[in-house]
């Protein structure tokens, strides 16, 4: 949900700028901007003719990198921005950064100002004009509204006034070296280099530069030149914050030669699978923390997440419940805090997240923390608000993921809670020793049966190509099958913009079956042995309507014999416990939907409407 980013140092500002919003293009790209100041010494201007150079574009970055005037900027401090619409169509004045009616503060800005209205007529009636129909405009509005010589004291005001969430790079004519960043519920990161320093929404946008980062927090401020970063409380305090070095480097958060983003992180999933399971089965942060849960004080388990975070939580449900016996409730975040949850401090609520800054999902956590109950966060970015925040937090180690769909982290989202359902069924005295390892040993089997998977893609691949010409497809399985089916058919979406549908494999004729006709594909999962047969049926119902089937799972050979019915194509995934399949039938519907998406020639990383980090509710 935008992506905002400031540099000021030795370096030419502008290039460095433009690269870092590259970075940050998943985060939205609807429109980019950039405004770059150039001491006026340096240009001979009078006060009256010194300002802020802005170029600001609808569409994707490589508008903004195309327009001429692009190429005319100078200056070594400036900020950027790309942009994911909230208030205001995507359009070239409603991008950031946004100036004050006097053109003496810029601004750029992630998040919602809820109360712009107010402050916009507050502002109007004072004489000011706006000329955007975003909320963002309002800051630098005020900004310059609350300006007589001390831009912090300006903004601490500002600031005050505002509700909602931002995070914020602010920068004034008459301080042409410094950037101001502060944030609240929207993530800030301050990079240092040896050359200047950053401001950053995200980690990535930095890292061609520098591995040194600080993690900012609510209601701090950060005043960058290109020496040095000083962070200040809302009394002008000094603050110390802590220094953090990013374990990963610039190649990480590149394609190294994959067509797209995506491909490359389906294809990373069994070094992710590998290294989420060694640090959380093997010594490691994740097996010290899980070994510290006692699920005996808990008489309720909640997960509650958004998206594909919510359907890895759809399939730890089944693993908890058959492996402990206790029910397990799943939620979406977006409405878990609006239905007064029923939680207290004997209910442990697991926050599921990539990011750990979608806003549904922290407003989850903290309404879980008001209500006195445990939280355990599952996120993939450390430093993130949920990471921070949550009582207790494990990690996925599945490093940047720039795709906006999600492929690797929900994998290694799966190990964890697999590996939280064996803990609490150990805990509570449903598995013996022996059990509890062979099922361990199922888990760790995991990374190489994916690596399988994609050594064996061309087969996949050919199929997929074939499908591009499909207007609907549904996705059905029983029990957990249908869990990832959800998922299945969330990815397929997202990234192809074929309409999709998951259901549980005996629902179908309650309704839905009404839309399948000829030319309709089903995928149908089926990694169950025992359900086999009932799923095998619920193939055949809509093969007699018209419909083809793909027919995904791993019971073994000898079951699939029936498929020798020409509307059936089976792809056989390889053999594994069925309450760890999600693992092994997500990187083959992910491949799917990714191969369709691709051939259709779509931007696969960046499909339409939607942003990675999802910092608006
Ligand atoms: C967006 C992304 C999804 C992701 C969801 C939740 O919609 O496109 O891939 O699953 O947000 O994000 P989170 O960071 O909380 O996992």
């Amino acid at each position: 949900m935008c992506g905002i980013i400031g540099y000021t140092g030795r370096k030419k500002a502008a290039p460095i700028i433009l690269d870092g919003l590259k970075r940050l293009e998943y985060r939205g790209y609807d429109s980019a901007g950039i405004a770059l100041l150039t001491r006026r010494e340096d240009l001979g201007l009078r006060r009256e003719d010194y300002g802020f150079q802005v170029v600001k574009q609808k569409g994707r970055l490589a508008a903004l990198e195309e327009n001429p005037k692009t190429a005319k900027l100078e200056g070594f401090t400036g900020i950027g921005h790309t942009r994911w619409a909230t208030h205001g169509e995507p359009s070239d004045i409603n991008s950031h950064p946004h100036l004050g009616g006097s053109n003496r503060v810029a601004i750029v800005h992630n998040g919602i100002i809820e109360n712009y209205k107010q402050l916009k007529a507050k502002l109007e009636s004072k004489g000011a004009r706006f000329v955007s129909q975003t909320d963002s405009e309002v800051i630098a509005q005020l900004a310059e509204h609350y300006y007589s010589g001390d831009l912090i004291d300006a903004l601490i005001k500002t600031f005050n006034a505002l509700q909602g969430s931002f995070a914020l790079g602010v920068m004034c004519v008459d301080n042409p070296d410094i950037i101001i960043a502060v944030r609240k519920d929207n993530p800030l990161i301050i990079g240092v280099s040896e050359h200047g320093n950053f401001i950053a929404s995200d980690v990535p946008a930095v890292l061609n530069h520098t591995n040194k980062v600080y993690y900012m927090e609510d209601g701090e401020i950060a005043v960058i030149n290109k020496d040095e970063v000083t962070f200040i409380n809302s009394d002008k305090e000094v603050i110390t914050k802590p220094q953090t070095t990013v374990t990963w480097g610039v190649d990480d958060a590149e394609k190294g030669g994959y067509p797209h983003f995506m491909l490359k992180e389906i294809t990373e999933q069994p070094k992710v699978l590998n290294d989420t399971v060694n640090i959380t089965f093997n010594e490691g942060e994740n097996k010290k923390t899980i070994d510290k849960i006692d699920f005996l004080m808990f008489n309720r388990i909640v997960i509650t997440a958004c998206g594909s975070a919510y359907n890895a939580g759809l399939c730890g449900r089944y693993v908890f419940e058959k492996l402990c016996r206790r029910s397990v409730e799943v939620e979406l975040a977006s409405e878990f805090r609006y239905k007064d949850p029923i939680i207290d401090e004997k209910t442990l609520v697991i926050l599921v997240s990539q990011s750990g800054e979608t806003a549904d999902t922290i407003a989850a956590m903290r309404e879980a923390k008001a209500r006195g109950a445990a939280t355990l966060g599952i996120v993939n970015v450390i430093g993130s608000t949920i990471a921070k925040e949550s009582a207790l937090c494990l990690f996925t180690a599945a490093g940047p993921e720039i795709a906006v769909a999600t492929t690797k982290a929900f994998s290694a989202q799966l190990i964890l809670l697999y590996a939280l359902a064996l803990k609490a069924a150990a805990n509570m005295g449903r598995l013996t020793e022996g059990a509890l390892l062979k099922l361990e040993d199922e888990i760790r089997a995991l990374p190489a049966k994916a690596a399988e998977i994609l050594e064996n893609v061309d087969v996949l691949q050919k199929y997929s190509s074939n499908c591009i010409g499909y207007k609907s497809v549904f996705f059905i399985g029983r029990n957990i099958d249908y869990a990832i089916a959800a998922e299945g058919s969330l990815k397929l979406k997202e990234i192809s913009y074929i309409h999709s549908e998951a259901y549980a494999g005996g629902e179908l004729k309650h309704g839905t079956i009404s839309l399948i006709e000829d030319n309709t594909l089903v995928v149908t999962i089926s990694n169950n042995p025992a359900l086999h047969g009932k799923i095998m049926s619920n193939a055949e119902q809509v093969i007699s309507r018209g419909a083809n089937v793909l027919l995904l799972g791993n019971c073994g050979g000898a079951r699939f014999e029936d498929c020798g019915n020409e509307k059936i194509t089976f792809i056989k995934l390889p053999c594994c416990h069925e309450l760890f399949s999600p693992s092994l039938s997500a990187i083959a519907l992910q491949l799917f939907a990714y191969y369709i998406a691709a051939n259709k020639g779509l931007d696969v990383d960046k499909p339409r409407n939607l942003a990675k980090s999802v910092t608006v509710e």
